[in-house]
């Protein structure tokens, strides 16, 4: 497993100033309430996850085409409509949706500030971006994605660089707030989960990751971006991202 100072999940609480983000989350729950309709269903490419058998929404083009020749009444379904459509039709209990808060126009770009947008929920989250801004975590920060797990609904177990051979050592911090999400690592080798029970953390997202079904509706957000020097010295990080 790729790990960071010799950890699976490096919780950074004692880092950041965790009462004033817990505070803050009514106003989150308040801009996933107001925006939940412009969620998008995390649709997974490529050959990212543990179960090669469960590409879930990452249906062929073949398939596609069975689909809309048997249901002719999909082709009117916009894509995300389609999405939902196959959540529910297909025999899973997994999903996943996103909001792009703010939203990268590359993978490879994610963490660079001019590589990224604004979008129309950005306005909604500026306490959250504050918050993020006033903790010094980054010197910048690029994409900004919220994650969320309707009850029942886990995140199935995949990487998420489409190459698992070298870790790209990518910058970010991963928050939820309370213990709904129930967020693991998974070591392929032993079959483990290890879960995150922290507010901030950070992981190697070339380990394999995923969420539990929660009992309740759960979110978490994640923050790329180019780490300070001043974050990295005091979580005694500099050395693994230098
Ligand atoms: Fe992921």
């Amino acid at each position: 497993m790729f790990k960071i100072n010799d950890e699976i999940i490096v919780n950074l609480d004692e880092y950041v100033d965790t009462s004033s983000l817990v505070a803050l989350k009514p106003q989150i729950e308040y801009a996933i309430a107001l925006h939940f309709d412009k969620a998008v269903p995390s649709q997974y490419v490529g050959d990212i996850f543990l179960d090669k058998g469960k590409g879930f929404l990452d249906i062929t083009d073949d398939e596609r085409v069975e689909f809309f020749n048997k249901y002719p009444y999909l082709k009117d379904l916009t894509h995300n409509q389609l999405l939902l459509w196959l959540r529910y039709h297909l025999n899973i209990t997994y999903g996943q949706s996103h909001l792009h808060v703010i939203s990268s126009r590359s993978w490879e770009h994610k963490h660079l500030r001019g590589e990224c947008d604004k979008s129309e929920v950005t306005e909604s989250f500026l306490p959250f971006l504050d918050w993020v801004e006033s903790q010094q975590i980054f010197s910048s920060y690029g994409r900004v994605n919220l994650f969320l797990n309707e009850p029942g609904c886990s995140t199935p177990i995949h990487h998420d660089p489409p190459h698992k051979h070298i870790s790209p050592k990518d910058q970010f911090i991963w928050i939820t707030l309370g213990d709904r999400k129930k967020f693991f690592v998974y070591d392929e080798n032993t079959g483990e989960k290890h879960y995150a029970n922290g507010t901030v953390s950070t992981f190697d997202n070339h380990n394999y990751h995923g969420s539990d079904p929660g009992k309740f509706a759960n979110w978490s957000i994640r923050v790329d971006g180019v780490f300070s020097e001043e974050f990295l010295t005091k979580t005694g990080m500099f050395r693994h991202f230098q």
